[in-house]
């Protein structure tokens, strides 16, 4: 199945802002891939899309599963031979859940959040080096940022989620390694904060849409040549590490 649109893979699409991410990639005219743990639920979330005229596949993708990810980078290959966009979406928080421990919580937040991008990206790599635009997204969050942190007045300054946080410090700390490999090829690996997101993993709590998250995504997944590389930003502007 070749195109000549841009090809985005995001991962953890089928809800929340993965989705919209992907919706407004499709909407930008990017033939999109939903990376989706669970086909079905891929296959419903792409129908609602498309009833919107948006071209979306879903394609199967658990970034802890390296059997999964080894054949959605066979099936890319196969059927369009680059990918142009990563956007590094799957996520998971279990600091709120009290059936787990908090080594459990950091070993299966750890277990998606870090090592499944990192093998999701390794396996993608290979694909973006064919692309002559490519760029990763990585979908951090400003509670992984040491310097708000660090200022009592920050909004968020009493959020207590310690295994998240580390996590996401982990990514930013990957998004700046991977940044420095990739720029040489020309791929370009920036991390953004969604910000505070009515989505499941919130309870929908959040104070802001999926599709308000998705915007600072979308904007950094098309960034042209003269963007930048190795940032973490909001809607706002440059977030601190
Ligand atoms: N919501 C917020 O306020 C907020 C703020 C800052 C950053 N973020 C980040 O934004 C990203 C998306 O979060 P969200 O709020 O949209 O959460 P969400 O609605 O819970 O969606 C998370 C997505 O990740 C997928 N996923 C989980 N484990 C996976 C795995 N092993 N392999 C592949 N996919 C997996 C889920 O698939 P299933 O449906 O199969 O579980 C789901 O599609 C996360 O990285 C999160 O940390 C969120």
């Amino acid at each position: 199945m070749g195109t000549n649109k841009t090809i985005a893979l995001v991962s953890g699409a089928n809800r929340g802002i993965g989705l919209a991410i992907a919706a407004g990639l499709a909407r930008r005219d990017v033939h999109v891939l939903l990376g989706c743990r669970d086909l079905d639920r891929g296959e419903e979330a792409a129908a609602a899309l498309r009833a919107d005229d948006l071209q979306v596949w879903p394609v199967q993708l658990d970034t802890t599963d390296d059997a999964s990810v080894t054949a959605l980078a066979a099936l890319i290959a196969r059927d369009y031979g680059h990918l142009d966009v990563l956007v590094d979406n799957a996520g998971i928080g279990l600091d709120y859940d009290p059936t787990l421990s908090v080594v459990e919580r950091l070993e299966r937040t750890l277990a998606v959040n870090v090592v499944g991008t990192v093998r999701l990206t390794e396996a993608m790599i290979p694909l973006l080096e064919k692309s002559d635009r490519a760029r990763i997204v990585v979908v951090s969050s400003s509670l992984g940022s040491f310097g708000l942190r660090a200022d009592p007045s920050w909004a968020y300054a009493d959020t207590k989620m310690p295994t998240y946080q580390a996590s996401k410090a982990a990514l930013n700390s990957l998004t700046v390694s991977y940044a420095g490999d990739l720029a040489a090829k020309g791929i370009k690996v920036n991390a953004v904060c969604p910000g505070y997101t009515a989505t499941a993993a919130t309870g929908f709590a959040g104070t802001r849409t999926p599709e308000q998250a998705a915007v600072i995504a979308i904007a950094f997944a098309l960034i042209d040549g003269e963007g930048p590389t190795g940032s973490f930003v909001d809607d706002s502007g440059e977030l601190p590490w």
